[in-house]
């Protein structure tokens, strides 16, 4: 079985030192089985491209991810939608890098999902540290209590409380136009919350019903963010 004889690496708290100019690609089958990799995700994540072909994607999945980024990051692709999502990985040697991910879906004639191609780009110190790091800890935090079901119902919360999608979110907080911050929602995981199961999961979606910003304005984003190299 493909991933199977690779001992994953105790993560250690320091981050790989990669050309962050440089874009991280590989694409995969539509059960996220590695087909391909450029040489910068040899570079960063130090497995050879021989011992990345054929192995699931959570080879270099790390432990700090909550579960519910890649929950939502395979709806949507499965649903045939392209996607984004910040994601911490975790290299051969232990060390993390965080990025942007950019995630296409190849279709067949039948117009089926049979591909997906990931690129991804480094992003600031400052999205991680003041946002994304401190969501994604009460995220897992959650998920330790009451698994998927909590973290899921924090951050449908979280994002209704701000009237955005993540895709949203992650563009605002690129752009440095986020007031919120993690810190800023009240949330009992017992009872009595301040968020209900009834926010539709559209709001996890590219195709947010809501969204203010149109999807022109969103795919000219994201495509200036990967338009180098
Ligand atoms: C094209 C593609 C790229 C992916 N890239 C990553 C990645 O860089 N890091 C990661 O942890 N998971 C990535 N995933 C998601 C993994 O398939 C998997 O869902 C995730 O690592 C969680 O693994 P687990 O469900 O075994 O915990 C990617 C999936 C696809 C389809």
């Amino acid at each position: 079985m493909p991933g199977q004889n690779i001992n994953k690496p105790t993560p250690i708290n320091q981050e790989v030192v990669w050309d962050k100019t440089k874009t991280i690609i590989s694409k995969t089958d539509k059960f996220g089985n590695i087909t391909d990799v450029n040489q910068t995700f040899v570079d960063v994540c130090g497995y050879t491209a021989n011992e990345l072909i054929g192995k699931p994607h959570n080879i270099i999945r790390h432990p700090d991810m909550p579960k519910i980024i890649f929950k939502i990051t395979w709806d949507n692709i499965l649903a045939g939608r392209n996607f984004h999502a910040i994601i911490k990985n975790l290299s051969k040697s232990g060390k993390y890098y965080w990025v942007i991910t950019d995630f296409e879906v190849g279709r067949n004639i039948m117009n089926e999902v049979v591909s997906i191609t990931a690129r991804r780009r480094a992003i600031p110190d400052y999205v991680v540290t003041d946002h994304i790091e401190p969501l994604y800890q009460t995220l897992l935090k959650l998920e330790k209590i009451g698994d998927m079901p909590l973290s899921n119902r924090y951050f449908k919360g979280f994002l209704e409380k701000q009237g955005k999608s993540y895709i949203e979110y992650v563009m605002s907080i690129l752009e440095g136009t986020s007031a919120a911050n993690p810190s800023d929602m009240q949330f009992d995981p017992i009872g009595g919350t301040n968020t209900t199961d009834e926010i539709s999961d559209d709001i996890f979606s590219e195709e947010h019903p809501s969204e203010n910003t149109n999807i022109t304005q969103r795919k000219s984003f994201f495509a200036k963010l990967f338009s180098t190299n």
